[in-house]
């Protein structure tokens, strides 16, 4: 295929003035190319299959554009995640999980009385029906909680029939708002369940993070003062896994809402989908595998498990498929890590002695270094989740709890694009030929 540019460019989003040319055999086929605001642009192959009778093949989509977004920006080679335009470092910073959940469902940082508005709609939604606490009953004490979460949150929209048609503007609205709200309030009851401790209702006195701290750790006997440095740090947390463009949970709320699936069930299907070792499930995985090498001087050795191929073994919390860079969330992580262990006095945590020494000999490491693999997001939340103290089986549900708004927010974009059609890919058949039922 070569590229050529006739003449200017585009409005972003729209096709551009320049073509790509596509020769198969002898044929030579034009097709349009679009530009984004930033970032690659990318050849339009929508019409492929009716102008050439063939498809395009891309496992993992490792060079397909699946829709338009004006929501969150990666550039992986520089290392920077953008939520509409801020760079993440800034609104870990600057702002609040709130206002980014504002940011990311309305395009704009909200003003003190928007905020203030926001604030009241999702804080009235944070109680879930009561029914639901006797659902929970069903599931065995000892059920991983993203299993919990999976049931549970598909479970929402056999409880709030209100806000399940897509077609219907107000009821979106209502449905997102819910499950922003009542995520945290699900994650809670999940934990508490598996702990065998009494539910805690949300506090409407409190914010968002504030509020799930207590009806994590709060218990009827006694009264629960929330650490604020604790609940700063797990908001900036929620900051940092709140969006990330059109990673594998994400196209699959998206997949899953294409066919018109009310939107309860398409977040479960993202949690399902996040529940992954190679997905969120990672952030777990990376504490397990630190807690399993153990001591600093079993670094080296793991290593070299990691660069061989027929080990199986990767770093858990290493590597992303679109940074080849160090990835900008890990860097907000890191320094949460080290704020909120030095604030608890766990500074000798080994876990963390482990990590740094893990980083260290990696980032020298040429197998590393070559294949452009960095610490993300994953390396460094476990040992600062820990630290907080909640179980390792509860890591996933705390990512899908900020990922939420960013399912929530793709959901809704995808429903309102006038281009919105099931989502269908095609394959590559390489199975037998049409054959015919053998004859007796
Ligand atoms: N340790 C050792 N080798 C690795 C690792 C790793 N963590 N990650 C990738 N590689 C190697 C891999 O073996 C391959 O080598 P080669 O080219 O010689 O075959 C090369 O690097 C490229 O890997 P890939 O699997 O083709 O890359 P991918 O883009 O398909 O996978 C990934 C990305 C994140 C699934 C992968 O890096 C991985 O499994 N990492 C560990 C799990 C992890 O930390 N996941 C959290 C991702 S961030 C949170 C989120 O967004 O969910």
């Amino acid at each position: 295929m070569s590229d050529r540019e006739t003449n200017g460019a585009g409005s972003p989003g729209e096709a551009t003035r320049q073509h790509a040319t596509l020769t198969i055999g002898n044929e030579q086929y034009e097709l349009d190319v679009r530009r984004g605001t930033i970032g690659p642009d990318v050849v339009d192959v929508g019409n492929l299959y009716k102008q050439t009778g063939r498809f395009t093949y891309d496992p993992g989509f490792t060079s397909t554009a699946n829709c338009k977004s004006s929501i969150t920006f990666i550039d992986g080679d520089k290392g920077e995640l953008l939520y509409r335009g801020y760079p993440i470092d800034q609104l870990a910073e600057n702002t609040n999980f709130l206002a980014v959940c504002y940011l990311l469902l309305y395009g704009e940082l909200p003003t003190n009385t928007e905020f203030i508005n926001f604030r009241r709609t999702i804080t009235n939604h944070t109680m879930v029906h009561e029914q639901m606490t006797r659902f929970f009953t069903g599931y065995r004490r000892d059920a991983h909680p993203m299993a919990v979460m999976v049931g549970t949150v598909g479970a929402l929209s056999s409880f709030y029939h209100d806000s399940t048609d897509i077609t219907d503007q107000e009821q979106r609205e209502i449905a997102s708002h819910r499950m922003i709200a009542k995520m945290p309030t699900i994650a809670a009851m999940a934990y508490k369940y598996s702990i065998g401790q009494p539910f805690i209702y949300p506090r409407n006195d409190l914010d968002y993070t504030s509020n799930f701290l207590q009806m994590c750790f709060a218990v009827p006997s006694e009264p629960y003062i929330v650490n604020p440095i604790i609940s700063r740090a797990l908001d900036r947390i929620f900051i940092l896994h709140a969006d990330h463009e059109q990673n594998a949970s994400t196209s699959t709320v998206r997949l899953a809402g294409s066919s018109g699936a009310n939107p309860f069930a398409c977040i479960a299907s993202g949690i399902a989908c996040l529940w992954g070792p190679a997905h969120g499930g990672a952030n777990e995985a990376a504490l397990n595998m630190l807690k399993e090498i153990g001591s600093v001087d079993r670094v080296p050795e793991f290593v070299a498990k990691a660069k061989d191929k027929s080990s199986g073994f990767r770093l858990m919390g290493f590597g992303h498929r679109v940074y080849k860079n160090y990835d900008p969330r890990a860097k907000v992580m890191q320094k949460t890590c080290h704020e909120i262990l030095d604030a608890l006095g766990h500074r000798d945590d080994p876990l963390l002695k482990i990590a740094i020494e893990l980083e260290r000999i990696a980032l020298q490491d040429e197998y590393f270094i070559e294949k452009k693999l960095y610490p993300n997001i994953d390396f460094y939340s476990g040992i600062t989740l820990r630290a907080i103290g909640f179980p390792v089986e509860l890591f996933t549900v705390l990512f899908a709890v900020a990922r939420t708004v960013g399912w929530i927010a793709q959901w809704k974009e995808m429903i309102e694009d006038p281009e919105q059609r099931i989502g269908r890919p095609r394959q590559l058949y390489i199975g037998p030929p049409r054959r015919e039922f053998p004859a007796e």
